[in-house]
């Protein structure tokens, strides 16, 4: 079936089976192979994508059912789509929340959305939005204090003289 789909702000047309998963028509149609694919299966969020505006696992998702939605994946350079995204992988690098990387860009997709709608978040917060991605090697402690890091950066500018 022919899809008309927009990633990163930008249109991708592609053909594919009705049964492909828009985490398979990212990285085979569209050449978006930031997403990563672990467990196919829902398990791992490795694969973590956000749909309109929400969180979602693109290996659960068909492809088609993302017509006319908008998908963000890391590969966005747009400020208005992802306006934490390079804040967030800044403060990634400075805090070391990485080894192997392969969960690192949905790690940084479900920090994205949360810092979208809460540019403030506590540690509660931060634990509660990427709770859904697992990290193989352990990386949490570090991905907690990159996140906590652009949290209170934000605080800082609102904070009184
Ligand atoms: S690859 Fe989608 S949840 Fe693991
Ligand atoms: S950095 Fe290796 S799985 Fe998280």
């Amino acid at each position: 079936m022919a899809l008309d789909l927009r990633v990163n702000g930008k249109p991708y047309a592609v053909n594919v089976e009705p049964r492909r998963t828009l985490l398979d028509a990212l990285r085979h149609d569209c050449g978006l192979t930031g997403t990563k694919k672990v467990c196919d299966m829902g398990n791992c969020g490795a694969c973590t994508v956000i749909l309109d505006g929400r969180t979602v696992y693109a290996c659960l998702v068909l492809a088609a059912e993302c017509e006319n939605q908008s998908v963000t994946t890391i590969e966005c350079s747009d400020q208005d789509e992802a306006p934490w995204l390079s804040a967030l992988q800044q403060a990634f690098i400075d805090h070391d929340a990485f080894q192997c990387g392969y969960c690192t860009p949905g790690q940084l997709m479900s920090l994205s959305a949360l810092f979208s709608k809460n540019s403030t978040p506590d540690e509660q917060a931060i634990t509660d939005a990427v709770a859904g991605n697992l990290c193989r090697c352990g990386a949490y402690r570090h991905i907690l204090k990159a996140a906590s890091a652009v949290a209170d950066a934000e605080r800082a500018k609102w904070a009184d003289p």
